[in-house]
């Protein structure tokens, strides 16, 4: 059988143009720039406009990824979409960006990892090129985290913003941007620490479900950090035992963004110096499973990123679910 490695052929991203800084927060809730800060590392985050939705900011990045990739939509033989915010519970947001970016009848789906949308997703696509099931895949991690979160709560609604990365994926070229490897893991014993319990069939919507703000994001923060950050360590280990990597061997670290003093405990224990750790939360805030595609994207377009590079991503989310993946530039 032919030896198909797949890569990385572009990358995107898009995030809607209104800014919500802290100091906006502020005037709104009972917080301040310098709990935000320090707790966190976010100064500011993007908000979807009014009418704006999931995949409208998905199809934007994708648009950009096709670009750079010099990949016409018409070549895209699958889409898979990563979010947790999709447009409506069904059909998924990949078959309305699907209509949207006039990809015709191709095969469309979402998948549902949270912060770990996209590595799953990217996993999948590598598959089915290295399986010759189809040739081009259109990945996409879209989040408009905003309409889902309790602004009368401060101690979540100031983590997260919205926003879409998006990598196109097909036959490696010239041994570039090689998807090298993955490592997918869950724990759903620990579902009840970061859900939206409303509007499913546990608690399908009523009044009383509006009345308890059930369609709300929870979250159990201080038990969710202990255990991002050891289930990316634990990520990051396997991913790079599988592709016989040491922690040394790492140009760049590309984690999940929720929180600086989450990366910063990740870098420590990978023993990566923060110059090798992309870091976009101060400006975006967390963005789910947009967040490592959009950080992806970004250390793509910065130039920073040489050929023969090894990057690392390493992501942690709701579920619990947790991923990573190793790049060879
Ligand atoms: O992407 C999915 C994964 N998600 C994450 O990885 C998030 C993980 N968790 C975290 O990042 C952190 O736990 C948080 C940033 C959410 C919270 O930080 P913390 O250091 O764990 O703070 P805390 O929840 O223990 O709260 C400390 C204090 C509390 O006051 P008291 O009880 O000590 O008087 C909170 O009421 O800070 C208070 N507080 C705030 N104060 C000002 C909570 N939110 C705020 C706020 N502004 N926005």
């Amino acid at each position: 059988m032919e030896n198909i490695k797949a890569g990385i052929l572009g990358t995107g991203f898009y995030v809607p143009e209104k800014i919500l800084t802290n100091a906006d927060l502020e005037k709104m809730m009972d917080t301040s720039d310098e709990w935000i800060t320090t707790r966190t590392g976010i100064k500011e985050r993007h908000i979807v406009g009014d009418k704006q939705t999931t995949s409208d900011l998905a199809m934007f990045a994708s648009q950009k990824a096709l670009k750079n990739a010099e990949v016409n939509i018409k070549e895209i033989d699958c889409i898979i979409a990563a979010t947790i915010t999709p447009d409506m519970p069904f059909p998924s947001t990949a078959c309305i960006l699907q209509d949207k970016i006039g990809a015709k009848t191709v095969c469309a789906f979402d998948v549902n990892a949270a912060c770990c949308g996209f590595i799953y997703a990217l996993t999948m696509a590598k598959n089915f090129v290295e399986n010759n099931t189809f040739k081009k895949v259109l990945v996409v991690a879209a989040d408009t985290l905003s309409r889902i979160a309790d602004w009368t709560d401060r101690a979540t609604c100031v983590l997260f913003g919205d926003g879409a990365g998006a990598a196109v994926i097909g036959r490696a070229v010239d041994d570039r941007k090689v998807i090298l490897g993955s490592y997918l893991g869950a724990d759903g014993s620990a579902w009840d620490l970061l859900n939206m319990p409303g509007g499913g069939s546990r608690f399908p919507t009523t009044h009383k479900t509006v009345d308890d703000k059930l369609h709300f994001l929870k979250m159990n923060g201080n038990s969710v950090f202990k255990l991002a950050v050891r289930s990316m360590t634990n990520a990051a280990d396997k991913v790079l035992s599988e592709c016989n990597l040491k922690n040394e061997d790492i140009d760049l670290v590309i984690p999940h963004q929720a929180n600086l003093r989450i990366i910063n405990a990740l870098a420590q224990r990978l023993n990566a110096p923060l110059e090798k750790v992309w870091v976009n939360v101060t400006r975006y805030g967390n963005v789910s499973g947009a967040s490592v595609p959009i950080a992806m994207a970004e250390a793509d377009a910065s130039g920073k990123l040489k050929d023969g590079q090894i990057v690392l991503l390493d992501a942690f989310g709701a579920g619990l679910t947790w991923a990573s993946a190793v790049i060879r530039w």
